[in-house]
Order: structure tokens, then sequence, then C-alpha cells
């Protein structure tokens, strides 16, 4: 869907959100939402947070499960993802701490292995998501996972592609400040979530868009991977959209 603004876009998307959270509330069931960070859905989470503010949207049977963190990365870190997702929505809405779930940028290197298996085991025994926001990064990765990461990869941490960590140097005032690595969600864990939703704004993204859209499904463009979900709405601006 290709919308003339991301701010437009960015309710609809809310809308969506809202709209599940409150049939799921209806039936007396917890909602789960897989979120993203970086800058695409920060309108988002705005909408959302207005939504809880005027039109009284409760998040109390929300739970969530963010798809990434740098590693190592502390959480009052500022360029952390914990941070983020606390200033852009969690400080604003009433969703019960325990029912959030960030990856952990301070677990020991010893430990990782099965915090990863314990996050990706958390996720089941939520019930799995019942829907995925996604942004993309200019590698094609969605999440963190960058080109080579297989179809059926599970939450796992993982080398960043220089690409990716040059387009975050300004928020971390310089290459040599960006974290090496990362923990993330895997492809397979993503692909189980029943609906998904991913965003592209603005001429930087077009051409990783054509590759995920029109070219074929290959490891090279991890979004790829999303052309065989049976239930992925891919929302754009014209800017983003521009090369298709
Ligand atoms: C980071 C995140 C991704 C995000 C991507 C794009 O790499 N790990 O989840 O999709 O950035 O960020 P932006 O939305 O700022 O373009």
């Amino acid at each position: 869907v290709i919308f003339k603004s991301s701010d437009y876009a960015s309710i609809i998307i809310a809308q969506e959100i809202a709209s599940l959270i409150k049939e799921k509330q209806a039936k007396q069931e917890y909602c789960v939402l897989g979120l993203a960070t970086g800058s695409s859905p920060i309108k988002v989470y705005e909408e959302l947070v207005r939504l809880h503010k005027e039109e009284n949207l409760s998040f109390s049977n929300v739970i969530t499960f963010n798809l990434d963190e740098y590693y190592p990365m502390k959480k009052s870190n500022v360029q952390s993802y914990h941070y983020f997702m606390h200033e852009h929505l969690f400080n604003h809405v009433d969703i019960l701490s325990e029912n959030v779930h960030i990856p952990d940028g301070t677990i020991s290197q010893e430990n990782l292995h099965q915090y990863c298996i314990d996050y990706e085991l958390k996720i089941n025994a939520a019930g799995g998501l019942d829907f995925q926001l996604l942004g993309i990064g200019r590698t094609g990765h969605i999440g963190f996972n960058e080109p080579g990461s297989h179809y059926n990869s599970v939450t796992r941490s993982i080398t960043l592609d220089h690409l990716t960590r040059s387009d975050a140097a300004p928020a971390f005032f310089g290459i040599e400040n960006v974290p090496k690595k990362a923990i993330t969600m895997g492809i397979g864990t993503i692909q189980k979530a029943k609906r998904i939703v991913i965003m592209a704004w603005g001429h930087k993204k077009a051409d990783v868009v054509k590759e995920t859209i029109e070219g074929g499904v290959t490891s090279e463009v991890p979004a790829s991977y999303l052309q065989h979900h049976n239930n992925v709405t891919f929302v754009l601006d014209q800017e983003a959209a521009e090369q298709l």
C-alpha cells in the first residue's frame, strides 16, 4: 500500500494495532505484539499514545516482544532500544512492566545462547505473535537479520553489517561507537507472526524496497523472505515506492 505521507500511513497502522488490542480485550485475551525500533515506527507509537490518552485505549491486555537490541548495550544508554521503547511508548501507556520484553544487551557472553533460547520460548509461551511491526534496513534486514540469515533462524546474536553500523553512526556520534553485535529475533520467529506490517519511508529505502518486493526470495535480502508469509502488508510512502 502506497500512501502520500508517512504520517498518515502511520496513523492507519496504529489504528489496525488498536483494533486488534480492542478485539482481544472484548474476548478477554492477551494481544501479543512484536515491536520494532528505528525512526520508521516513531509516528505509529505517537498515535498509539494519543489513542491511549484521548480515546481510552488500554494496554492492560498487551504483551510485547521487541525484535532486537544492540550487544553489548546498557539499558540506560540513550542509544539502547530499551531506552527508545520506554521513551516513545511504554512510559506513556498502561502496559504492565512484566508484559514488556526487550532483548537484554547486558547479558553475559556465556549466558547469551541460553538467553536467546529462553526469549524464543517466552514468545511461544505467550501464544506466538498476533502482530509484528517491522521496519527495514538498507541491507534488507528485518530486526537485525542481516544478509545471510537463514529462513528458519531463531532469536540469536548476530554480527552487524558495515552499512547497518554506518547508518547508525550519527546516533552514536561515530561508527567506532556503534556496537558490532546485536541480539535479534530470527526470520523464523518473525515468520510465525499471524500478521505482519512492514513500513518504509523515504528515498533512501527505495532500492531495498524494490529488491524486497520485486526481486527473488534470497538470503541476500532477508526481508524478501516475507514474500512467503500469507498475511503481510508492505506500507510505503511515495518516495520509498519510487523504484517500483
Ligand atoms: C535498525 C533496526 C531495524 C530497523 C532499521 C531501520 O537496524 N534494528 O529494526 O528496521 O534500523 O531503521 P529506520 O526505521 O530508522 O530506517
